[in-house]
């Protein structure tokens, strides 16, 4: 890409968050999509805030310093009082409003992402969905009152195509990420009244810590690269843009709504 071309990008992302504050779950390294996410809204002139498993506090905290983001709050999402005081100390920073909540996170036993999906064990699967899909309506009821002091705000999703479609090895995870599409749905209802939308983003495999733990990933991603529409892989830098628009006032009439950000691989039929 020419140098031109990489600084129209950020010129188009320039100010569009400006004045906006919001809180990125999900942010592990580099590879993170939610780290792609963050350095899109950080050029658009958003205010972030990441939260950490306290496993990975040191390597959120230098992260955020990286960002010039000022502030991390702990938040593991299988604890309710966790997602309480988070949002509590967010909206003290805050004064009470927020602009949007990235849910970039999910989990599952490793060895429940190989294999048949009808050997999946009662507790793994309870797991899964507690993580992956529970946790998006427990940080909305949380930040409920922060957006309502606000006027309004976004609420994004991460997702993936396992959720729609059998996916090899995706198992526990497409069943999980199937209850998270739908329950953007309920919650896009329960909260649009309040001018809250919940919207969620199915991005094409990429190479990350979570991704990492489904067999096969890799040759699924040389896969994709021969056959999507583009030709090409997902990177996070356009999950992240995609990101920005859905945080954006620009995005203003969409809720409810799964957009594709995968080179285009959802819409194929077969792949020969
Ligand atoms: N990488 C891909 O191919 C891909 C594709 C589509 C969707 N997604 C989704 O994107 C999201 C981010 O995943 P990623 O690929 O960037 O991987 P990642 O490993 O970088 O991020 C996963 C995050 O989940 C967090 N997490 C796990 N359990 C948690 C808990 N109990 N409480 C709080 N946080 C917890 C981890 O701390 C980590 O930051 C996930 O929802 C994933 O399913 C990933």
């Amino acid at each position: 890409m020419t140098t031109e071309v990489q600084e129209k990008k950020v010129d188009v992302r320039n100010g569009i968050l400006a004045g906006k504050k919001g809180v990125i779950l999900g942010i592990a390294n580099k590879w993170s999509i939610a780290w792609g996410i963050a350095n899109s809204l950080k050029e658009a002139g958003a205010e972030l805030t990441f939260t950490y498993q306290e496993r990975l506090k040191d390597r959120v905290d230098k992260l955020a310093e990286e960002l010039d983001v000022k502030n991390t709050v702990e938040c593991d999402v299988t604890s309710d009082e966790q997602i309480t005081n988070a949002f509590k100390t967010i909206s003290d920073l805050y004064n009470g409003k927020i602009d949007f909540v990235i849910h970039s996170l999910a989990f599952a036993k490793k060895d429940e992402l190989e294999g048949r999906y009808v050997d999946t064990s009662r507790d793994g699967y309870i797991l899964a969905q507690d993580i992956s899909a529970f946790s998006l309506a427990a940080v909305a009821k949380a930040a409920e009152p922060l957006f309502e002091a606000n006027g309004g705000g976004s609420i994004i999703t991460l997702t993936y195509l396992g959720g729609e479609r059998v996916v090899k090895n995706y198992n526990v995870m497409g069943v999980a990420k199937a209850a998270l599409e739908c329950s953007v749905k309920y919650l896009a209802n329960d909260l649009g009244p309040k001018k809250i939308r919940v919207n969620a983003i199915s991005a094409g495999p990429i190479k990350t810590l979570a991704s990492s733990a489904i067999s096969g990933i890799q040759t699924m991603i040389s896969q994709i690269a021969d056959v999507s529409p583009l030709r090409k892989n997902t990177e996070t830098e356009e999950v992240g843009d995609t990101a920005l628009f859905l945080a954006s006032d620009l995005s203003r009439g969409i809720t409810g709504e799964l957009i594709h950000v995968d080179a285009g691989f959802h819409i194929l039929g077969a792949t020969n």
